[in-house]
């Protein structure tokens, strides 16, 4: 099983910005667990990390064919992207949101998420282990050991 791990604008500074909401681990951190996990799992994985909506379409339309499941955290775009979720519902793959905060416990604004209506499944306020539950949860929809 090939599986694709996307993380939106700002989380590539994990670990300075406001590290009472996100933790004072770093998004090198993230990457490690994720990849751990995934060994663990018999999961392949490639991690992607963009702060530009376009870019996070463009690479969920690469993986049309290519990944057989998607980890994403849109970040500030789960509450204003469309272009997103049309991207998730085009490839059609199977998706979880993830959110490190409790999204549901913050500001109105963050009550939205477009991403999450094409996601079997939102996790959300577990920070890092969010992602694991994600990538477990996806192995074991999809088959880890299938190729
Ligand atoms: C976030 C929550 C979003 O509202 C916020 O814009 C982020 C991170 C989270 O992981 O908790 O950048 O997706």
């Amino acid at each position: 099983m090939k599986l694709l791990v996307i993380n939106g604008p700002n989380l590539n500074m994990l670990g300075i910005r406001e590290p009472d909401i996100y933790g004072r681990q770093d998004y090198k951190a993230l990457i490690a667990l994720i990849e751990e996990t995934c060994a663990r799992l018999g999961v392949e994985v490639e991690c992607f990390q963009s702060n530009h909506e376009g870019a996070i379409v463009d690479r969920i339309q690469a993986a049309y064919g290519r990944e057989d499941a998607i980890v994403i955290n849109p970040a500030a775009y789960t509450h204003t992207s469309v272009a997103i979720l049309d991207a998730l519902k085009a490839v059609g793959l199977p998706a979880v949101e993830v959110h490190l905060s409790d999204v549901k416990s913050r500001e109105d604004f963050r009550q939205i998420s477009y991403a999450g209506k094409a996601c079997e499944k939102t996790i959300m306020g577990k920070g890092f282990q969010g992602y694991v539950e994600a990538i477990e949860y996806l192995a074991g929809r999809c088959g880890a050991s299938q190729n």
